[in-house]
Order: C-alpha cells, then sequence, then structure tokens
C-alpha cells in the first residue's frame, strides 16, 4: 500500500500549525505559568530518570507528537523489529541486535530459533574471557596474556571501546587496547611497551574484508613474527570475531580462535554480540551479563511502556520536532561524566549512518530532513570549549545532559555545573541585568537532562538501548530503513581504485576530476 508522505499527514500539518503558535514562547514562561511542569515532563525506565521540561514544548505539543507517531506506525514497527521481520529491505535481513539481550522465548531467523544459537556462543565467549583473566587459557608456549589489543573500525570499535574506556576498572588481570585507523601510529600507540609473547589480537570485523582492520591485523602480525620468529606460535595468538569465519581462517586464525556473530546483526548495534568480546576481557563476564540486563530493561520499557510515558519514544520526538519544525540540523550530547566521553562518538555512528538517508524504505526521495549531525564530548570540558556557541551562537542546538548522582571526588561540583548549564541556556539573562549586549544571554535553548544514581555497567546498557531506540523511533517517523548504511561504499570503491595509482610510477590508470588528480599528482611529486 502506498504510505502517505510524512509531511503531507494531518498530523504533520497540525505540529506546524502548532509551531508557528508556540515558536515565540519563553520556556521560563512556561515554567513560571505551571508550577508541576517539571514532574509533568518527567519519564522514567527503572532508576533511569529523562527530564524533558527544558524544552520548547506544552503538553499539545507532546500530544501531536505522540500522534504522529501513532501515524507513523512506530508500534507497528517495534513489533516487526523486534520479531525478526525482515526491516532492513534493501539488505533483506531482520536487525536483531534486541534479540542478543533477550534470554528467554524465542525468535525466528529463517524458521530457525536465535535465541540458543546466541546462548552457545556467548558461553564459548565468556568461557575464553574468563579463562584469559584467571591465566588458565594460554598462548602456544605457555605463556599468559597480559594485553589484548583489539583491532576493528567502526561498530567493530566504537561500542566496546566506549563500553571499556566508561566501565575500566583501575586494576584489572588483562590491559585491553583499541586500533582503528589505517594510520599506523594508533596501532605504534597501541603496542608501545607491550610484549609479543604475552599479547593477544582480536581482529573484529563482521564483513573481514575491511581494509583498516586487515592492514592492521597484518601489521600486528609482523610485529608478533619479528619477536616469535615462528609463524606456527603467531597464529595462536589471534582472536577474530566475524560473520565470516572461513575469511579469518584464510587470514590464519584457528578455527578454535573464531567467534562468530550473524548477518542480521548490524555493525553499529553489535556490541552486545561476540564484538563485545574486549568488554567480557576487560571487565569480566559478569559485568557483561549487567550491560545485558540493563539493554533488556530498556528494550522492554520501550515495547511495552505507552508513548507517554516511554523514554526512547519521548526522545525521538523531541528530536523530530526541533530537526523538522526548528529546523536545528545538529544535536549535542554532553555527558557529566568524563568516563563517557567516547558516548557521543558511538552515538554519531548509530545515529547518522542508521538514519543519515535521502530515500525512504521504498526508495523514494524523502520530503524532510532527516539526521542532525550529532556531536558533544564531556560536557564539563565543553564549558572551556564550544558552550560559548551554545549560549550565545546564532545556531538551535537541542543539548542532552547526562549525569550520575553519585561518583568520584568532586561529583557535587560536577552536578552544580551540569545543572548551571542547563539553567543557563533555558532562562538566558537580559542584557539590562547583564550589563550590556555582549553580556546578555538569549536563553529559550532546550535541553534534556538524564540521571541515574550511578555509572554502572546495567545503566550504561539501558543507556545504550535508549539511544539505539531513539534512533529507531526517528527513522520510523522519517519512513526510512535505519538498518543500512550504502554510502559508505562509493568512498571504499574509489579509495581501492586510487591506492594502486599512488604507488604506480607514473599515469594515472582512472579518470578522476581536476583536484583529484592534482592531489594524486602532489603524492607522487612528494618522492
Ligand atoms: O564502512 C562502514 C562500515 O561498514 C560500518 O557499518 C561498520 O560498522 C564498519 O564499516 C566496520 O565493518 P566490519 O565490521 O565489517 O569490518
Amino acid at each position: 500500500m502506498q504510505r502517505m508522505a510524512i509531511d503531507k499527514t494531518p498530523e504533520w500539518q497540525a505540529l506546524l500549525a502548532h509551531h508557528r503558535s508556540l515558536r515565540e514562547t519563553r520556556m521560563s514562561d512556561l515554567f513560571a505559568a505551571d508550577p508541576s511542569r517539571a514532574q509533568k515532563f518527567t519519564v522514567r525506565c527503572g532508576d533511569i530518570r529523562l527530564d524533558y521540561s527544558k524544552n520548547r514544548i506544552t503538553g499539545e505539543t507532546m500530544t501531536l507528537l505522540r500522534q504522529l507517531a501513532q501515524v507513523a506506525d512506530v508500534k507497528g514497527w517495534t513489533g516487526k523489529f523486534f520479531r525478526g521481520d525482515r526491516i532492513n529491505t534493501s539488505e533483506d535481513r531482520p536487525a536483531l541486535h534486541t534479540a542478543l539481550r533477550q534470554r528467554t522465548g524465542t525468535v525466528a531467523v529463517d524458521g530457525k530459533d536465535v535465541i540458543a544459537e546466541i546462548a552457545a556462543v556467548r558461553q564459548r565467549l565468556y568461557a575464553f574471557a574468563g579463562a584469559v583473566r584467571d591465566g588458565t587459557w594460554t598462548v602456544h608456549t605457555g605463556t599468559r596474556i597480559t594485553d589484548v589489543v583489539h583491532i576493528g573500525i567502526g561498530g567493530s570499535d566504537l561500542g566496546p571501546r566506549m563500553v571499556v574506556e566508561a566501565l575500566r576498572p583501575s586494576t584489572a588481570p588483562i590491559r585491553v587496547r583499541f586500533a582503528s585507523s589505517l594510520d599506523d601510529a594508533e596501532l605504534a600507540a597501541a603496542l608501545e611497551q607491550l610484549v609479543p609473547a604475552s599479547t593477544l589480537f582480536i581482529v573484529a570485523s563482521k564483513s573481514f574484508t575491511t581494509p583498516e582492520t586487515l592492514a592492521n591485523a597484518r601489521l600486528a602480525k609482523q610485529w608478533l613474527l619479528t619477536a616469535l620468529k615462528e609463524e606456527a606460535l603467531v597464529k595462536g595468538h589471534f582472536v577474530a570475531l566475524t560473520s565470516k569465519p572461513e575469511e579469518a581462517k584464510k587470514f590464519g586464525v584457528e578455527a578454535a580462535n573464531i567467534y562468530p556473530m550473524w548477518d542480521w546483526v548490524g555493525g553499529r548495534y553489535s556490541l552486545w554480540s561476540s564484538i563485545g568480546l574486549p568488554i567480557a576481557l576487560a571487565l569480566g563476564p559478569e559485568a557483561f551479563d549487567r550491560l545485558l540486563d540493563g539493554a533488556a530493561a530498556m528494550d522492554a520499557h520501550f515495547r511495552e511502556t505507552p508513548f507517554e510515558a516511554n523514554l526512547p519514544v519521548t526522545l525521538g520526538l523531541l528530536s523530530v520536532w526541533y530537526a523538522n519544525f526548528f529546523g536545528a540540523e545538529t544535536q549535542v550530547l554532553l555527558p557529566y561524566d568524563w568516563r563517557l566521553r567516547l558516548l557521543p562518538t558511538w552515538l554519531q555512528q548509530v545515529a547518522m549512518e542508521s538514519n543519515g538517508k535521502s530515500v525512504d524504505r521504498d526508495g523514494k526521495p524523502v520530503s524532510t530532513a532527516t539526521a542532525p549531525v550529532v556531536w558533544g564530548g564531556s560536557g564539563n570540558d565543553g564549558q572551556h570549549a564550544y558552550f560559548q556557541a551554545l549560549h550565545q551562537g546564532t545556531h538551535l542546538v537541542p543539548a542532552d545532559f547526562l549525569v550520575a548522582l553519585s561518583g568520584g571526588a568532586n561529583r557535587a561540583a560536577l552536578l552544580a555545573n551540569c545543572f548551571a548549564q542547563s539553567e543557563a541556556l533555558m532562562g538566558g539573562r537580559d542584557a539590562i541585568a547583564a550589563g550590556g549586549p555582549h553580556k546578555a544571554m538569549p536563553g529559550n535553548r532546550p535541553s534534556n537532562t538524564i540521571i541515574f544514581p550511578q555509572l554502572d555497567a546495567k545503566t550504561l546498557g539501558s543507556l545504550l538501548a535508549l539511544y539505539e531506540h531513539k534512533t529507531f523511533v526517528e527513522g520510523c517517523i522519517w519512513g526510512i530503513n535505519s538498518f543500512d548504511q550504502w554510502g559508505v561504499e562509493l568512498g571504499k570503491v574509489l579509495a581501492a581504485r586510487i591506492e594502486p595509482e599512488l604507488k604506480a610510477g607514473a599515469g594515472t590508470g582512472g579518470a578522476h576530476d581536476a583536484s583529484t588528480a592534482a592531489l594524486i599528482g602532489a603524492y607522487r611529486g612528494k618522492s
């Protein structure tokens, strides 16, 4: 059945009219008029509390946005998503990262239950991680592992790296480092002071064809070979995480050291799969279980909670409100927890690779803006860098503040800064009180604040699933397939063409525009 473009629906038109009537309204007036505003616009999932009262909304805005979610059939698509329907139509696959955190029941892919299969792989993975951690797993020389270097890129790097950085204990039996870039400076830094005999390399690649990952894996092999001398010894130092085990074997990884993942797990959603091995190694299998528990709790909340009290639906709808009605082109994620500093980088891939699309599920051009640019970093550090533009710049940048209520010596000061920033963004300061136009703060700048008792594995699991599902909700509203990523392909094809041209002595094999040809020439000219 032909779907009506979302912006042609009466629900969208009603929001347009509502926006016109509300756009000049000041949040400070809305707070003054309604003493219960903060309570009214706060929703919870377990210990996680989302206060979205500092947004340019009224009760009517939320009602109209929820009606938009109804007409976009967010509920129906959520059912299809969790059930394992092939909602990734351009790749003819389900998107089933939620099955990875589901411990009971069944989910069928091609008539086969995957829950039992997931449990079996995870059991192997946990046994391996446990044995590496307690020293009973050794390489062929009988040496135990002290250090792990995880090689992967994109979804095979960002999720595990972010979780390990967020929860890394001060002492651990195994040190885990990461290398993703084709620039070998990163791998060289990761290898600094490591002893080849006790170093394990994880090669994480769903496709096992990604040039960056394979180039780093080859360098790692060379590094080991230089020290260990024998190929036979080098092999035992590699573990592969992939949906293409045959390719990993060709690279020289022993069959017993290959942990599978499935093509129905998208790369950017894969930290819950075997790709999360560095998490189990650095933090222990129990912590990995808690991470899964947290995500499962958010999955259940997302599926079962009415839109009014649903965190991912609320965040997704607010995102659409600003992107499509206020024309906000970016969103900033501001964790007030240094350990979460990589969260925005992880979300960048999740949100922008998922929803950075210009055609809908049927391949027709979309008629609304999609995927705002996601950026951010440690909020407290940002205060001394880009917050100036958030407060006085000309762009509207909706912000998400995230902070744990406990942890560390300076927590009260950290919380004070976090709460002060959202208050200042909202309230602003007029020119007279400020003492001149340069010191005036326009205010009326929207933000969400997400608070939780402490940053632990379970909470982090819930937060990650929250943002995954927020992204899904946005994709439903925009009518796009959030699970493919064809836009990354052309650059890879062109790089594969240009590389031999750079290495060749003269002449270019391919036809290039004048700029690219000159850049290639500049490289050749330097040698
Ligand atoms: O090029 C983009 C991408 O395909 C991402 O979607 C993916 O997470 C990343 O590359 C790494 O892919 P792989 O796990 O197959 O090496």
